[in-house]
């Protein structure tokens, strides 16, 4: 059986029986404003507290700007600004990634392999163990059609696995109803959704749901979760933390 990695974020282990296996590509999925970027930060900030370097690439904001949002979110991950100068935590902001897809030529197939040899170079530099992609959403702006956005997936994904690292791969959901299944995204190991369930009381309460882990006999239920200033919290039914 494969090494599992913790997620390390408060409950989700528990729903993940121990952890993703290493070297798995995830998507987590949801809406804006959901918390994908947050979670997925939260993610490489707990493998870095074990010493587990993490590389960020962000498609759609400047580094600065990304972690003065992430530092006023998590006020009390009081070990961010360590965790980057001791490059535990490598950000690579949309002033860098908007150049990967130009050192190709004008053919988009072959500015797409500039762009995944730019990301593995990145993460052989810093022998990187765990990697946010934050989002496939604006990496799939940069093709002109959908056979093109697969070969760039499939390249992505090789790149990945060769590498051996472990992934969350954040997206945008692109229907309000979190069940619509987008195919896109089955070629990847796992699958998280954050969506929301009304409540009698008229609310919206926002739930995670692991809905594929490949290796993971995982638990299908979609359970609260609150993104608190020490992190994210899911509610889930003995908790591992
Ligand atoms: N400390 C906090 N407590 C509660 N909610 C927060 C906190 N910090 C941020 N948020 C919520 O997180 C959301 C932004 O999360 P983000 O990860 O950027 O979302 P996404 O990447 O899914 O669009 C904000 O809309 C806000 O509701
Ligand atoms: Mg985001």
């Amino acid at each position: 059986m494969r090494n599992r990695i913790k997620i390390g974020i408060k409950g989700v282990d528990a729903l993940l029986s121990g952890g993703v296996p290493e070297g798995s590509q995830v998507v987590i999925a949801g809406n804006p404003g959901s918390g994908k970027t947050l979670l997925a930060f939260e993610y490489l900030y707990r493998g870095a507290e074990n010493g587990e370097v993490g590389v960020f690439f962000s498609f759609n904001e400047d580094t600065d700007i990304l972690l003065q949002s992430i530092k006023e979110s998590f006020p009390e991950l009081k070990r961010i600004d360590d965790f980057v100068n001791e490059k535990k935590i490598i950000i690579f902001g949309y002033e860098e990634t908007k150049t990967f897809m130009q050192k190709g030529s004008e053919s988009t197939n072959y500015a797409f392999t500039g762009m995944i040899s730019q990301l593995q170079s990145r993460i052989e530099d810093y022998h990187a163990r765990r990697i946010v992609i934050d989002s496939l959403s604006y990496i799939k702006l940069y093709p002109n059609t959908l056979f093109e956005y697969r070969n760039l997936s499939t390249s992505l994904l090789v790149i990945l696995n060769r590498q051996h690292v472990t992934s969350l791969i954040t997206a945008e959901l692109e229907s309000e109803n979190a069940s619509k299944y987008q195919p896109e995204f089955s070629i990847y190991d796992g699958l998280i959704i954050l969506d929301t369930i009304l409540n009698k009381n008229g609310n919206r309460t926002p739930t995670f749901e692991v809905r594929k882990m490949r290796g993971v006999n995982h638990k299908h239920i979609a359970v609260p979760y609150r993104i608190t200033p020490s992190g994210v919290d899911i509610a889930s039914a003995g908790s591992d933390q």
